[in-house]
């Protein structure tokens, strides 16, 4: 199958959304430009996990552009662009995705994306984790397999490591070590994302990691702004289109005062909206303090405060709960901008014998419980800012997709060994120079004795691997 997509005929569509893109995404224009010609990727098969948006498009054809073989599917159920993707598949890049997957069609996809042919890829883009896991999760399972010569039972709690064990099981008979060529021809993955992060430097500890991995959330010019300024815009654009509602004099809860916290709050209160956070971090709970929100307890805020948006920004499980959503004022709207929809628990609620889920739209339910007041629940619990709305704006995504293509070079360059790295910072320094010319910005030079006196080159990098903007 070369592609499955929504809606073909959107493609010119979403051809004219990703010029105008472009125009907003300097850093990837210039790797594009310096670049084309000595092809770096070429060669490399490239799997990419990461919401199928129009910035994304830009992305998968700058790593093209660069002389890579890509294939596709997005990290959520939800945050497909349909004419993105139209767009790509048009342009014969094999691309697996649309918005509103099943859980099923979602892991099919994910593995689509992971098999070149009968081959897998030289190198991962991913975005949460998941094709990651995939290969992870093939590994061990084919491993059982080979240990006890039956193939193993499914016995995963977690309602999506089913389905993703299903689709591993379905082809092991006929083939017991796909997985493991799979994991041996992969030279690295570059993880967008926290929650992904934490993932990759899980299973390094633990000895499990498969191939070497670059942190690319962590690089300062995605983090202190993707995750930041970012959300601060794609927070309210989710929540306003999927409800209207005027946030000015409302009180809000970000529920997290992490980088994803703060641009949430920034953007809120930019509104008029009065901001309650709630944190276990005892110093992101004082920087919270310092910017002057309220800090309490969710419970707390939920009995003295009633606020009428929540929006969880953790990257942690059961932050709100079924007992949260019961005692919420009528008509609070919930959400999540974290990556996975565990944030919520909406399993929970909707299994509570008291409630009734309205569907009201795509990505909008409203959750009546018989004591007669609803809550509000947007995309299902999923990240609201690419479930509601498309995600953050290019210039932004602009920074954090130059890291990734800088770190996907790298992986394909360089040997490494089965550890998560960062990307140096004069390569952090080089993506935010690459954004400045086009917001007009001057630099100031170090002189030479200037240099001298505070101890860096004048070139760069300007300051130690500690410094934390
Ligand atoms: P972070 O680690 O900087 O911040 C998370 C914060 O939540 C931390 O300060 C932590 O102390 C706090 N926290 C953890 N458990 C909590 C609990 N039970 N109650 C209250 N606070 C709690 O992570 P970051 O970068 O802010 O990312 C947060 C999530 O958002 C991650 O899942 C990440 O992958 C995702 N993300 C989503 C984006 C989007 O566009 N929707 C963009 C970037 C990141």
């Amino acid at each position: 199958m070369k592609y499955k997509v929504a809606d073909i005929s959107l493609a010119p569509f979403g051809r004219k959304e990703i010029e105008f893109a472009e125009k907003e995404m300097p850093g990837l224009m210039s790797i594009r430009e310096e670049y084309s010609h000595t092809k770096p990727l070429k060669g490399a098969r490239i799997t990419g996990s990461l919401h199928m948006t129009i910035q994304t498009a830009v992305l998968m054809e700058t790593l093209k552009i660069l002389g890579a073989d890509v294939r596709w599917a997005s990290c959520n159920i939800f945050s497909t662009q349909d004419h993105a993707a139209a767009a790509m598949a048009d342009a014969g890049i094999p691309v697996f995705a649309w918005k509103g997957e099943t859980l099923e069609e979602y892991w099919w996809c994910t593995q689509m994306a992971l098999l070149h042919g009968d081959k897998g890829p030289h190198l991962i883009v991913d975005d949460g984790g998941d094709a990651t896991l995939f290969v992870h999760e093939g590994v061990r399972l084919e491993k059982a397999y080979a240990e006890t010569g039956t193939l193993p039972e499914i016995t995963a709690k977690n309602k999506e490591l089913r389905i993703m064990h299903k689709l591993i099981l379905q082809e092991m008979d006929a083939d017991p070590k796909r997985w493991h060529r799979v994991a041996e021809g992969l030279r690295g993955v570059s993880e967008e994302t926290t929650t992904g992060v934490h993932r990759l430097y899980q299973f390094m500890e633990q000895g499990k990691l498969l191939f070497p991995a670059i942190n690319v959330n962590d690089s300062v010019t995605k983090s202190k702004f993707d995750n930041l300024y970012g959300c601060r815009e794609s927070l309210a654009d989710g929540i306003k289109r999927a409800t209207d509602i005027m946030v000015a004099g409302k009180t809000v809860m970000i529920c997290g005062y992490g980088d994803v916290g703060k641009g949430c709050a920034q953007s809120m209160k930019g509104f008029g909206a009065r901001v309650i956070i709630s944190e276990i971090d005892p110093i992101c709970a004082l920087q919270a303090a310092m910017e002057g929100y309220e800090i309490k307890t969710i419970e707390e805020a939920i009995q003295e405060d009633a606020p009428d948006i929540f929006v969880t920004a953790t990257g942690n499980c059961d932050v709100i709960t079924a007992d949260h959503m019961a005692a919420m004022k009528d008509m609070a709207i919930v959400c999540n901008i974290g990556h996975f929809d565990n944030e919520i628990q909406v399993d929970a609620v909707l299994d509570r014998p008291d409630t009734q889920k309205i569907h009201v739209k795509p990505q909008v339910d409203q959750i009546r419980f018989d004591d007669g007041h609803s809550i509000i629940l947007l995309s299902e619990g999923r990240l609201v800012n690419l479930g509601n709305a498309t995600g953050h704006p290019s210039f932004v995504m602009s920074n954090s997709f130059s890291n990734q293509v800088l770190a996907q070079i790298e992986l394909w360059s360089n040997d490494h060994e089965k550890k998560v790295y960062r990307l140096p910072k004069v390569l952090d320094e080089k993506v935010a120079r690459l954004h400045l010319k086009k917001l007009g910005v001057k630099l100031t030079e170090l002189t030479e004795k200037q240099a001298e006196y505070i101890g860096t080159p004048v070139e760069g990098p300007y300051k130690p691997d500690h410094y934390r903007y």
